[in-house]
């Protein structure tokens, strides 16, 4: 006879791996390359990890193409420098990615074929040098809004890369800052390229937390897993909330006049995003995607002969070793 326990689902035992796996992610533990870790875990990392690596290094571009028009000497050296936190940026990311398996071939495979997706923001053309600083106030300030909780990611690797990368973040953000307020506090028409600039970049920089947290197929198992900390609704508020007092003091508007405090929701009312321009963005079919990819290719083409000379360095420099050992 079948009895009312025979017809409960049966929990599958969960080996002694996994469980090690789940106490330490309860205890807020740390999983590292060694430890078992489960498939989709892995695989989820992976598709973060390298995403975010993809984003610093296409993230050089909108930046790297004012590098040689910066109003001053000064200008030029802290933009170089932060151009080239981004590649860094990028390295510490790929490194991560790798301790989980995959090689950093495969991944710029996936970038230069248009595989791989890489953040929507850095498909929006610069065509001011307020850009600049809208790009550091409102790009940066948002990376750093999203990337600060990163730093506690339950994966070892990323969480540690993330405390560096967001460190430099906060800095790119300042410069960012410092540049519009130099323009708000300039001419008229300094000032209306500040405010052009953050009507431009305001949208896309909301975009870049990614979907409505219903609309959104990761987060909920990546937040039970701890890589993400927050949703993404919960930190484009978070956000804004910084923002407001920021552009007060700069003088600019941010351009949504439907932008207020609701204290019964304890949350921003805001105008709705453009969700369909978000998706044309994924979709290949941004101002700049195009561009961007192609500028990508061409640098991977050109940079072959370093990538050789450096095998060829590394080789000759272990077969030195191996003689002397
Ligand atoms: N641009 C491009 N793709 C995006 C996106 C965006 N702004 N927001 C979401 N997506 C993609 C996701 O990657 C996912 O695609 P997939 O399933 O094919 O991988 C899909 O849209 C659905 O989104 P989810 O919300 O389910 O995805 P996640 O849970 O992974 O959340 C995320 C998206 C918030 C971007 C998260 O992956 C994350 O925090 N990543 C790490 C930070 C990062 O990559 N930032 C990119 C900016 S780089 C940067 O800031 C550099 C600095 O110098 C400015």
């Amino acid at each position: 006879m079948t009895t009312p326990a025979d017809l409960a689902p049966v929990e599958p035992e969960l080996s002694e791996a996994e469980k090690q796996f789940n106490d330490l992610i309860a205890a807020d533990s740390r999983i590292e390359p060694r430890d078992w870790m489960p498939e989709s875990y892995r695989k989820s990392l992976i598709r973060q990890i390298s995403q975010h690596a993809h984003s610093e290094i296409i993230g050089m571009q909108p930046e790297a193409n004012w590098i040689t028009r910066a109003p001053s000497l000064k200008r030029k050296a802290i933009l170089m420098a932060k151009v080239q936190d981004e590649a860094g940026h990028g390295l510490y990311l790929y490194s991560a990615a790798q301790t989980l398996g995959i090689s950093r071939e495969e991944m710029t495979d996936q970038l230069i074929a248009g595989k791989a997706k890489y953040s929507s923001i850095f498909n929006y053309p610069t065509p001011t040098w307020a850009d600049m600083g809208a790009i550091g106030w409102l790009v940066d300030g948002a990376a750093i809004c999203n990337q600060v909780p990163l730093c506690r990611a339950s994966y070892g690797p990323y969480g540690r890369a993330m405390v560096r990368i967001c460190k430099e973040e906060s800095f790119h953000q300042r410069q960012g800052f410092e540049i519009l307020l130099e323009l708000m506090q300039g001419t008229p028409a300094q000032r209306e390229m500040a405010q052009d600039a953050v009507n431009r970049w305001y949208w896309p920089s909301l975009m870049m937390f990614g979907p409505p947290d219903d609309e959104s197929p990761n987060s909920a198992q990546s937040m039970a897993w701890k890589i993400k900390r927050f949703s993404n609704d919960e930190l484009r508020q978070r956000f804004i909330g910084m923002l407001i007092p920021q552009a007060e003091v700069l003088g600019v508007t941010l351009p949504d006049p439907k932008l207020r405090w609701n204290e019964e929701k304890g949350a921003y009312d805001m105008s709705d995003i453009d969700w369909d321009e978000f998706h044309e963005v994924l979709a290949g079919r941004g101002p700049t995607n195009s561009q961007r990819l192609q500028r990508r290719r061409e640098a991977h083409e050109e940079g072959a002969w370093v990538r050789e000379a450096a095998a060829e360095y590394a080789r000759k420099q272990a077969a030195a070793r191996a003689e002397v050992a």
